[in-house]
């Protein structure tokens, strides 16, 4: 059992076995430790004290899709759905700028009331009045074609999950409509058409193992994305996997000092989930590594509609609220928030 850390940091290009004897020491502080310190170093390379800030707009909570995992799934009969007009999108977008927002993110369930051409409409509203900001698609799997009329529309960047790419897990946390395959194939064309691709998973979700998690990692390194999304599963009351535990906290800073040093310019969240298991969440992800954070933008009459999980945080903030909030805890930990598109350097 040689120095399997030390290993790392010399060359991380590692087989899906290596990575899963890395994964083993998750939960050793000073293994962890070692990580952190070369992720903070590769990142202060690319990126300097800089954090991105992208506005996240939850517009449609409505979901043709039934995942296990998500409070707004289809099955949940209990969530109260709500849509924006394209004139509430502006209307965020308004608000927004004037805090400094240069990346939009439109994220919504898989609704296909937008169908492709109302989502064109409102790219085009959003690029025609705000031509210095990045727009990125959060909207789940569409044919080719849409996320290329999309493109052609001004959209700059899409955020597409894998969840998991070990196909077996896929299942688990899937209904039998849903499959690996596909989700891979429309980060492949995404990443065709010339966007800006996020994958990521969640950690700790159910059934998952180390194993798992070494082929998410093996996953990325063949994708290349230029960002990547991860944060700790948490249960939701409404769905299948209500009563299993949360994920791990230290696991998801580990793993995000993982991937800083296996891609190292990839621009990495401090996500809403890890504020939500530990208050000091985020920060603690900007210390292992992460250079993005992403406030939300939704009005805050829909934000608890917009139920991903329990207990999730910001729902009852103004955006502007946020936005200070999360200045003062980036600032907290040595970095400060910037207004700009914060395109990945890749
Ligand atoms: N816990 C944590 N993250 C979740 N997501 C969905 N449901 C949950 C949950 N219960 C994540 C998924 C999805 C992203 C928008 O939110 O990874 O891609
Ligand atoms: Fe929303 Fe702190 S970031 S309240």
């Amino acid at each position: 059992m040689g120095d399997i850390i030390g290993k790392y940091l010399e060359n991380p290009d590692f087989t899906k076995e290596e990575f899963a004897e890395l994964l083993g020491f998750a939960s050793d502080p000073e293994a962890a430790g070692r990580l952190r310190e070369e992720a903070v170093r590769i990142r202060k390379l690319h990126y300097g004290e800089k954090v991105y800030t992208r506005g996240l707009i939850e517009f449609t909570n409505y979901c043709r899709n039934d995942c296990y995992y998500c409070g707004i799934r289809r099955g949940n009969l209990h969530a109260r759905r709500y849509r924006l007009t394209k004139e509430e999108i502006l209307d965020c977008c308004d608000r927004g700028y004037e805090l400094g927002f240069r990346t939009f993110v439109l994220q919504g369930g898989e609704d296909r009331w937008f169908t492709d051409e109302r989502m064109a409409e409102i790219i085009r509203a959003i690029r025609s009045r705000y031509p210095d900001c990045a727009i990125t698609l959060s909207v789940g799997e569409r044919p080719y074609e849409s996320y290329r009329l999309w493109k052609e529309a001004g959209a700059d960047r899409y955020l597409l999950r894998h969840e998991t790419a070990n196909e077996a897990h896929y299942r688990k946390l899937h209904p039998s409509g849903m499959s690996l395959a596909v989700r891979k194939l429309c980060l492949y064309d995404l990443k065709l058409l010339g966007y800006q691709v996020g994958a990521g998973f969640m950690v700790g979700s159910p059934g998952q193992t180390a194993e798992c998690l070494a082929e998410d990692l093996v996953f990325l390194k063949e994708l290349q994305p230029h960002m990547v999304g991860i944060g700790p599963f948490i249960p939701h009351h409404e769905t299948v996997f209500a009563k299993e535990p949360a994920g791990s906290v230290e696991q998801t800073l580990f793993l995000l000092s993982v991937i800083r040093i296996l891609l190292p310019k990839v621009l990495l969240p401090a996500t809403t989930a890890l504020g939500t298991l530990d208050p000091r969440g985020r920060e603690k992800g900007l210390e292992a590594g992460a250079n993005v954070v992403m406030p939300n933008l939704s009005p805050v009459k829909n934000r608890k509609h917009y139920d991903l999980y329990d207990n999730k945080i910001c729902t009852g903030e103004e955006a502007a609220e946020c936005r200070g909030c999360l200045s003062r805890r980036v600032e907290s930990v040595g970095y400060y928030l910037v207004n700009e598109r914060g395109d990945a350097k890749i």
